[in-house]
Protein backbone atom coordinates (compact mmCIF):
# COMPACT_ATOMS: atom_id res chain seq x y z
CA UNK A 1 0.00 0.00 0.00
CA UNK A 2 1.41 3.52 -0.83
CA UNK A 3 2.43 5.56 1.85
CA UNK A 4 0.37 8.60 1.52
CA UNK A 5 1.60 12.56 2.56
CA UNK A 6 -0.77 12.95 5.13
CA UNK A 7 0.80 9.78 7.27
CA UNK A 8 4.62 11.38 7.26
CA UNK A 9 2.05 14.58 8.54
CA UNK A 10 1.12 12.38 10.91
CA UNK A 11 3.74 10.94 12.40
CA UNK A 12 6.04 14.26 11.98
CA UNK A 13 3.60 16.07 14.75
CA UNK A 14 6.25 13.93 17.20
CA UNK A 15 9.27 15.72 15.82
CA UNK A 16 9.87 19.03 18.16
CA UNK A 17 11.68 22.13 17.41
CA UNK A 18 13.61 23.03 19.97
CA UNK A 19 13.59 26.41 19.28
CA UNK A 20 9.67 27.09 19.93
CA UNK A 21 8.91 23.72 22.06
CA UNK A 22 6.05 22.82 19.55
CA UNK A 23 6.27 20.59 16.36
CA UNK A 24 8.16 21.11 13.31
CA UNK A 25 4.51 21.18 11.42
CA UNK A 26 2.90 24.30 13.78
CA UNK A 27 6.42 26.20 14.16
CA UNK A 28 6.61 25.98 10.17
CA UNK A 29 9.89 24.73 9.96
CA UNK A 30 8.63 21.85 7.70
CA UNK A 31 7.97 23.20 4.55
CA UNK A 32 7.07 20.41 2.03
CA UNK A 33 6.70 16.74 1.98
CA UNK A 34 7.69 14.57 -1.52
CA UNK A 35 7.38 10.86 -2.12
CA UNK A 36 9.01 9.14 -4.44
CA UNK A 37 9.71 5.95 -5.62
CA UNK A 38 10.23 4.55 -1.98
CA UNK A 39 11.96 8.00 -0.91
CA UNK A 40 10.64 10.55 1.27
CA UNK A 41 11.91 14.03 0.78
CA UNK A 42 11.49 16.64 3.67
CA UNK A 43 12.18 20.28 2.70
CA UNK A 44 13.02 21.92 6.18
CA UNK A 45 13.10 26.01 6.55
CA UNK A 46 16.56 26.32 8.33
CA UNK A 47 17.49 29.62 7.76
CA UNK A 48 19.36 31.26 10.86
CA UNK A 49 19.09 27.30 12.48
CA UNK A 50 22.25 26.50 14.19
CA UNK A 51 23.83 23.64 13.66
CA UNK A 52 23.21 21.78 16.95
CA UNK A 53 19.40 22.28 16.32
CA UNK A 54 19.19 21.54 12.56
CA UNK A 55 20.77 17.89 13.47
CA UNK A 56 18.43 16.93 16.29
CA UNK A 57 15.39 18.09 13.69
CA UNK A 58 17.07 15.54 10.95
CA UNK A 59 17.44 12.89 13.77
CA UNK A 60 14.27 13.04 14.98
CA UNK A 61 12.51 13.39 11.51
CA UNK A 62 14.40 10.16 10.46
CA UNK A 63 13.91 8.13 13.30
CA UNK A 64 10.52 9.16 12.88
CA UNK A 65 9.41 8.23 9.66
CA UNK A 66 11.46 5.18 9.68
CA UNK A 67 10.14 3.49 13.11
CA UNK A 68 6.93 4.42 11.56
CA UNK A 69 7.44 3.11 8.17
CA UNK A 70 11.31 0.84 7.70
CA UNK A 71 10.92 0.22 4.05
CA UNK A 72 10.79 3.89 3.29
CA UNK A 73 14.36 6.33 2.79
CA UNK A 74 14.32 9.50 3.70
CA UNK A 75 16.38 12.67 2.38
CA UNK A 76 16.17 15.74 4.14
CA UNK A 77 16.55 19.25 2.09
CA UNK A 78 17.34 22.40 3.55
CA UNK A 79 15.26 25.42 2.19
CA UNK A 80 17.49 28.79 3.63
CA UNK A 81 15.66 31.38 1.97
CA UNK A 82 18.53 34.26 0.93
CA UNK A 83 18.19 37.44 3.28
CA UNK A 84 19.93 40.20 1.56
CA UNK A 85 23.04 40.35 4.14
CA UNK A 86 25.59 40.69 1.95
CA UNK A 87 24.72 44.20 1.25
CA UNK A 88 26.38 45.70 4.05
CA UNK A 89 29.22 42.82 5.02
CA UNK A 90 31.03 44.68 7.50
CA UNK A 91 27.93 45.21 10.05
CA UNK A 92 27.43 42.32 12.87
CA UNK A 93 23.75 42.87 13.35
CA UNK A 94 21.44 44.66 11.57
CA UNK A 95 18.24 45.80 13.79
CA UNK A 96 14.75 47.31 12.88
CA UNK A 97 12.84 49.56 14.82
CA UNK A 98 8.81 49.00 13.87
CA UNK A 99 5.48 49.78 15.20
CA UNK A 100 2.29 49.61 13.66
CA UNK A 101 1.06 53.09 14.96
CA UNK A 102 2.94 56.60 14.66
CA UNK A 103 3.94 58.58 17.36
CA UNK A 104 4.92 56.06 19.84
CA UNK A 105 8.23 57.07 20.19
CA UNK A 106 10.09 54.75 17.74
CA UNK A 107 12.92 57.01 17.32
CA UNK A 108 13.09 58.64 20.40
CA UNK A 109 13.94 55.15 21.48
CA UNK A 110 16.12 54.05 19.02
CA UNK A 111 17.98 57.13 19.28
CA UNK A 112 18.79 56.53 22.83
CA UNK A 113 19.33 53.16 22.41
CA UNK A 114 22.27 53.76 19.70
CA UNK A 115 23.86 56.55 21.97
CA UNK A 116 23.29 54.14 25.11
CA UNK A 117 25.51 51.02 22.90
CA UNK A 118 27.91 53.52 21.72
CA UNK A 119 28.72 54.58 24.77
CA UNK A 120 29.05 51.46 26.05
CA UNK A 121 32.09 51.19 23.45
CA UNK A 122 30.14 49.15 20.67
CA UNK A 123 30.55 50.64 16.66
CA UNK A 124 27.07 51.43 16.06
CA UNK A 125 25.20 53.20 13.15
CA UNK A 126 21.48 54.91 12.91
CA UNK A 127 19.55 54.78 9.50
CA UNK A 128 16.87 56.84 9.33
CA UNK A 129 14.67 55.13 6.98
CA UNK A 130 11.41 56.80 7.52
CA UNK A 131 10.61 58.56 3.95
CA UNK A 132 7.75 60.43 4.92
CA UNK A 133 9.09 62.21 8.34
CA UNK A 134 12.78 61.91 9.00
CA UNK A 135 13.00 62.80 12.29
CA UNK A 136 16.80 61.21 13.43
CA UNK A 137 18.49 64.32 11.90
CA UNK A 138 16.74 66.54 14.45
CA UNK A 139 17.19 64.31 17.53
CA UNK A 140 21.07 64.00 16.70
CA UNK A 141 21.23 68.30 15.61
CA UNK A 142 22.34 67.14 12.41
CA UNK A 143 19.22 68.54 10.04
CA UNK A 144 21.30 71.19 8.25
CA UNK A 145 23.97 69.07 7.64
CA UNK A 146 24.33 67.06 4.62
CA UNK A 147 26.46 63.77 4.28
CA UNK A 148 29.74 64.58 2.41
CA UNK A 149 30.78 62.74 -0.93
CA UNK A 150 34.03 61.03 -0.82
CA UNK A 151 35.22 59.67 -4.17
CA UNK A 152 36.06 55.85 -4.51
CA UNK A 153 37.84 54.95 -7.32
CA UNK A 154 35.77 57.68 -9.58
CA UNK A 155 32.36 56.28 -7.55
CA UNK A 156 31.45 59.01 -5.60
CA UNK A 157 29.92 57.64 -1.88
CA UNK A 158 27.81 58.82 0.56
CA UNK A 159 29.35 59.19 4.00
CA UNK A 160 27.73 59.20 7.62
CA UNK A 161 27.54 61.91 9.78
CA UNK A 162 29.31 60.89 12.86
CA UNK A 163 27.68 62.38 15.98
CA UNK A 164 27.21 61.81 20.06
CA UNK A 165 29.44 58.70 19.02
CA UNK A 166 26.64 57.12 16.25
CA UNK A 167 27.01 57.21 12.27
CA UNK A 168 24.11 58.19 11.01
CA UNK A 169 22.33 58.73 7.82
CA UNK A 170 19.10 59.30 6.63
CA UNK A 171 16.74 58.47 3.30
CA UNK A 172 15.39 61.80 3.43
CA UNK A 173 19.09 63.22 2.46
CA UNK A 174 18.75 60.98 -0.83
CA UNK A 175 14.94 61.26 -1.29
CA UNK A 176 12.78 64.34 -0.65
CA UNK A 177 9.17 63.21 0.98
CA UNK A 178 7.59 64.89 -2.10
CA UNK A 179 9.38 61.75 -4.14
CA UNK A 180 8.58 59.44 -1.73
CA UNK A 181 4.86 59.55 -2.02
CA UNK A 182 5.34 58.79 -5.51
CA UNK A 183 7.43 56.08 -4.88
CA UNK A 184 6.61 52.08 -4.51
CA UNK A 185 7.53 48.53 -4.75
CA UNK A 186 10.89 48.12 -6.99
CA UNK A 187 11.78 51.37 -8.14
CA UNK A 188 11.67 51.98 -3.94
CA UNK A 189 14.11 48.82 -3.29
CA UNK A 190 16.56 49.59 -6.00
CA UNK A 191 16.69 53.33 -4.30
CA UNK A 192 17.13 51.87 -1.05
CA UNK A 193 19.67 48.94 -2.10
CA UNK A 194 21.61 52.01 -3.83
CA UNK A 195 21.40 53.96 -0.76
CA UNK A 196 23.06 51.29 1.44
CA UNK A 197 25.67 50.67 -1.06
CA UNK A 198 26.79 53.70 -2.17
CA UNK A 199 27.41 54.87 1.35
CA UNK A 200 30.73 53.93 3.02
CA UNK A 201 29.67 51.97 6.58
CA UNK A 202 32.67 51.31 8.48
CA UNK A 203 32.70 47.64 10.19
CA UNK A 204 29.96 48.23 12.48
CA UNK A 205 28.36 45.78 15.92
CA UNK A 206 24.98 47.06 15.67
CA UNK A 207 23.30 48.96 12.70
CA UNK A 208 19.47 50.35 13.61
CA UNK A 209 16.85 50.90 11.22
CA UNK A 210 14.27 53.36 12.62
CA UNK A 211 11.07 52.43 10.23
CA UNK A 212 7.90 54.80 9.15
CA UNK A 213 5.02 53.71 11.22
CA UNK A 214 2.31 51.63 10.15
CA UNK A 215 2.51 48.13 8.11
CA UNK A 216 1.23 49.18 4.26
CA UNK A 217 3.17 48.81 1.09
CA UNK A 218 6.20 51.18 1.69
CA UNK A 219 7.02 49.38 5.02
CA UNK A 220 6.90 45.93 3.56
CA UNK A 221 9.13 46.43 0.73
CA UNK A 222 11.52 48.70 3.38
CA UNK A 223 11.80 45.76 5.16
CA UNK A 224 12.32 43.14 1.91
CA UNK A 225 15.36 45.04 1.23
CA UNK A 226 16.97 46.13 4.29
CA UNK A 227 19.35 43.71 5.48
CA UNK A 228 17.15 42.94 8.70
CA UNK A 229 18.42 39.88 11.11
CA UNK A 230 16.22 41.36 14.39
CA UNK A 231 12.77 43.78 14.45
CA UNK A 232 12.11 45.39 17.69
CA UNK A 233 8.50 46.66 18.25
CA UNK A 234 7.82 49.44 20.23
CA UNK A 235 4.07 50.65 21.59
CA UNK A 236 2.39 52.58 24.68
CA UNK A 237 0.72 50.21 27.00
CA UNK A 238 -2.84 51.95 24.99
CA UNK A 239 -4.82 49.50 23.16
CA UNK A 240 -4.65 51.46 19.74
CA UNK A 241 -1.40 51.03 20.02
CA UNK A 242 -0.92 47.41 20.81
CA UNK A 243 -3.64 46.21 18.65
CA UNK A 244 -1.41 48.05 15.90
CA UNK A 245 2.00 46.79 17.11
CA UNK A 246 0.29 43.03 16.84
CA UNK A 247 0.22 43.72 12.97
CA UNK A 248 3.54 45.31 12.85
CA UNK A 249 5.12 41.72 14.69
CA UNK A 250 2.89 39.75 12.21
CA UNK A 251 4.68 41.77 9.69
CA UNK A 252 7.73 40.47 10.15
CA UNK A 253 6.50 36.97 10.69
CA UNK A 254 5.06 36.70 7.41
CA UNK A 255 6.78 34.19 5.24
CA UNK A 256 8.22 36.60 2.13
CA UNK A 257 9.36 38.35 5.55
CA UNK A 258 10.33 36.24 8.27
CA UNK A 259 12.38 38.37 10.25
CA UNK A 260 12.81 37.39 14.22
CA UNK A 261 11.24 39.88 16.64
CA UNK A 262 13.78 40.12 18.92
CA UNK A 263 11.11 41.61 21.33
CA UNK A 264 8.37 44.64 22.52
CA UNK A 265 9.35 47.43 24.06
CA UNK A 266 6.59 49.62 25.82
CA UNK A 267 7.37 53.45 26.08
CA UNK A 268 5.37 56.01 27.51
CA UNK A 269 4.72 53.79 30.65
CA UNK A 270 3.86 56.15 32.81
CA UNK A 271 4.39 59.89 33.96
CA UNK A 272 5.79 61.19 37.25
CA UNK A 273 6.09 64.91 37.25
CA UNK A 274 9.57 66.36 38.44
CA UNK A 275 7.95 67.74 41.67
CA UNK A 276 6.25 64.43 42.63
CA UNK A 277 8.69 61.77 41.36
CA UNK A 278 7.09 59.32 43.30
CA UNK A 279 3.66 59.86 41.71
CA UNK A 280 3.24 57.51 39.03
CA UNK A 281 0.66 58.40 36.60
CA UNK A 282 -0.28 55.71 34.32
CA UNK A 283 -1.87 58.27 31.50
CA UNK A 284 -2.03 55.21 28.67
CA UNK A 285 -2.82 52.77 30.77
CA UNK A 286 -1.46 49.85 32.25
CA UNK A 287 -0.31 45.97 31.15
CA UNK A 288 -0.84 45.87 27.33
CA UNK A 289 1.88 45.82 26.12
CA UNK A 290 3.90 42.81 28.38
CA UNK A 291 -0.04 41.19 27.98
CA UNK A 292 0.84 41.40 23.94
CA UNK A 293 4.61 40.06 24.26
CA UNK A 294 2.92 36.86 26.48
CA UNK A 295 0.48 36.31 24.15
CA UNK A 296 2.82 36.27 21.13
CA UNK A 297 5.85 34.56 23.14
CA UNK A 298 7.94 37.17 22.55
CA UNK A 299 10.83 38.79 24.98
CA UNK A 300 9.25 41.85 26.97
CA UNK A 301 12.14 44.10 26.75
CA UNK A 302 11.58 46.72 28.91
CA UNK A 303 9.69 49.82 30.14
CA UNK A 304 10.20 53.41 29.59
CA UNK A 305 8.36 56.27 31.35
CA UNK A 306 7.60 59.45 29.70
CA UNK A 307 10.28 62.07 30.70
CA UNK A 308 9.52 65.44 30.58
CA UNK A 309 13.22 65.88 29.88
CA UNK A 310 12.96 62.80 27.45
CA UNK A 311 11.33 65.09 24.74
CA UNK A 312 12.95 68.42 24.86
CA UNK A 313 16.47 66.61 24.79
CA UNK A 314 15.01 64.79 21.81
CA UNK A 315 13.92 68.66 20.22
CA UNK A 316 17.22 70.19 21.06
CA UNK A 317 19.25 67.15 19.28
CA UNK A 318 20.75 65.52 22.18
CA UNK A 319 19.24 62.49 23.10
CA UNK A 320 18.19 61.90 26.92
CA UNK A 321 20.99 59.25 28.01
CA UNK A 322 23.72 61.85 27.22
CA UNK A 323 23.14 63.44 29.84
CA UNK A 324 20.53 62.09 32.39
CA UNK A 325 22.12 58.90 33.48
CA UNK A 326 19.27 57.49 36.04
CA UNK A 327 16.95 57.67 32.62
CA UNK A 328 19.66 55.61 30.83
CA UNK A 329 20.99 53.18 33.73
CA UNK A 330 17.23 52.60 35.20
CA UNK A 331 15.52 52.59 31.76
CA UNK A 332 17.67 52.43 28.58
CA UNK A 333 20.68 50.05 29.47
CA UNK A 334 18.33 46.97 30.35
CA UNK A 335 16.78 47.03 26.81
CA UNK A 336 20.30 47.13 25.06
CA UNK A 337 21.66 44.86 27.19
CA UNK A 338 19.17 42.14 26.37
CA UNK A 339 19.61 43.35 22.79
CA UNK A 340 23.03 41.95 23.18
CA UNK A 341 22.07 38.93 25.01
CA UNK A 342 19.42 38.11 21.92
CA UNK A 343 22.26 38.21 19.20
CA UNK A 344 25.34 36.69 20.93
CA UNK A 345 22.59 33.42 21.89
CA UNK A 346 21.88 33.48 17.93
N1 LIG B 1 9.70 58.39 26.82
C1 LIG B 1 9.41 59.60 26.37
N2 LIG B 1 9.38 60.68 27.20
C2 LIG B 1 9.05 61.91 26.74
N3 LIG B 1 8.76 62.19 25.46
C3 LIG B 1 8.79 61.16 24.59
C4 LIG B 1 9.12 59.83 24.98
N4 LIG B 1 9.05 59.04 23.88
C5 LIG B 1 8.71 59.85 22.85
N5 LIG B 1 8.54 61.12 23.26
C6 LIG B 1 8.12 62.27 22.45
O1 LIG B 1 6.95 61.86 21.73
C7 LIG B 1 6.97 62.35 20.40
C8 LIG B 1 6.90 61.18 19.41
O2 LIG B 1 8.09 60.42 19.57
P1 LIG B 1 8.87 59.84 18.31
O3 LIG B 1 9.03 60.86 17.24
O4 LIG B 1 10.08 59.17 18.84
O5 LIG B 1 7.79 58.76 17.85
P2 LIG B 1 7.79 57.87 16.52
O6 LIG B 1 7.09 56.61 16.87
O7 LIG B 1 9.14 57.77 15.97
O8 LIG B 1 6.89 58.78 15.60
P3 LIG B 1 6.64 58.60 14.00
O9 LIG B 1 5.64 57.53 13.92
O10 LIG B 1 6.14 59.92 13.58
O11 LIG B 1 7.96 58.23 13.40
C9 LIG B 1 8.25 63.17 20.26
O12 LIG B 1 7.92 64.51 20.48
C10 LIG B 1 9.14 62.64 21.38
O13 LIG B 1 10.03 63.63 21.86
MG1 LIG C 1 9.84 58.29 14.05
Amino acid sequence: MEITKDQILEVLTQVTDPRTGHNIIESKTLESIDIQQGKVFLLLNTRGVDAQILSSINFQCVSAIEDAFPKLIVEIRKNEVPRPISILPQVKNCIAIGSGKGGVGKSTVTANLACTLAMKGYKVGLIDADLYGPSIPTMFGVEKMRPAIDDRSGKPMLVPILKHGVYLMSIGFVINPEQAVILRGPRLSGIIKQFLQDTVWPPLDFLFFDLPPGTGDIQLTLVQTLPIQGAIIVSTPQKVSCIDALKAVNMFKMPSIDVPVLGVVENMSWFSPVDAMDKKYLIFGEGGVEALAKEEELPFLGKIPLVMSAGISSDAGSPEVLTNDAFRQEYIEPIALKIIHSFANS
